[in-house]
């Protein structure tokens, strides 16, 4: 299926069985930024670069995308599992985030990760770890989207959720961050739909809602190494 760039969706999601190599999950990203946007995947270029060291590590960045340039155009990648969540965002800058509910389920992480009003809000969905592993993942998107990764201590951030607390995934919401380098109001974050025993967020900095779309894996699965 390919989208043509003048009707792609703000924010294409994509989430579906990792590759055996990073460079493996890498060719899926670029496969999907070449369907979004028309571009042969030859002409598709993703790379990746510290914001603080310059070194190869840190979030995904377009190089190279044919004529259409790179302008516009953000990723973000996660993998947990046996998944990886793929993010290509035209809305702004973009975190992606999916966790296993298991291995969230550690204690500690409590004391590194949650403020006393998350603790109060969790405990209100009787320690829910689902939930837990939502405001988790909530909270590595949105330092994903800065670009600021864990470098800054998740319990500066303030996350709540909309909708009820009990059933179908509630929607999450950075609720404050006092140091956060852009309005609190400009995160947009939505749970995802992934495997079983995983959640998922996405974070997006846009002056309005994005949409999400979410591709259907099938014809993604076999596509990397
Ligand atoms: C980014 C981070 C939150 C990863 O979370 P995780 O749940 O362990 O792993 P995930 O699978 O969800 O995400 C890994 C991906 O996040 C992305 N990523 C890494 N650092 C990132 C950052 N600062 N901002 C946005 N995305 C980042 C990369 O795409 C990475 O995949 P890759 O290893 O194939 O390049 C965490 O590893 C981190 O904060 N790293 C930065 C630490 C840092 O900056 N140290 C200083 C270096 S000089």
């Amino acid at each position: 299926m390919t989208v043509p760039a003048a009707s792609a969706p703000h924010v294409v999601v994509l989430v579906c069985e990792r590759a055996t190599t990073t460079a493996g999950d890498r060719m899926l990203l670029v496969g999907v930024v070449a369907e979004v946007t028309g571009v042969p995947r030859a002409e598709v270029v993703v790379s990746r670069r510290c914001a603080r060291c310059g070194g190869d590590h840190g979030r995904p960045v377009l190089v190279r995308c044919g004529e259409r340039g790179v302008e516009g155009i953000d990723l973000s990648l996660s993998r947990a599992g046996r998944s990886v969540a793929i993010a290509v965002s035209f809305a702004g800058p973009v975190g992606i985030d999916i966790e296993s509910v298991a291995a969230a389920s550690h204690a500690g992480l409590d004391d590194v990760a949650f403020g006393p009003p998350e603790r109060e809000r969790l405990a209100s969905a009787d320690g829910s770890p689902a939930l837990r592993t939502a405001m988790w993942t909530a909270k590595e998107a949105v330092l994903k989207a800065t670009g600021d990764g864990l470098r800054v201590d998740p319990r500066e951030l303030e996350v709540s959720f909309v909708g009820p607390m009990r059933g179908s995934p509630p929607r999450p919401a950075l609720a404050g961050w006092p140091g956060a380098p852009v309005p609190v109001g400009s995160f947009h974050l939505s749970a995802l739909d992934v495997a079983p025993g995983l959640v998922g967020t996405i974070a997006v900095i846009a002056p309005a809602r994005p949409d999400i779309r979410q591709l259907a894996p099938a014809a993604h699965q076999s596509a990397a190494p």
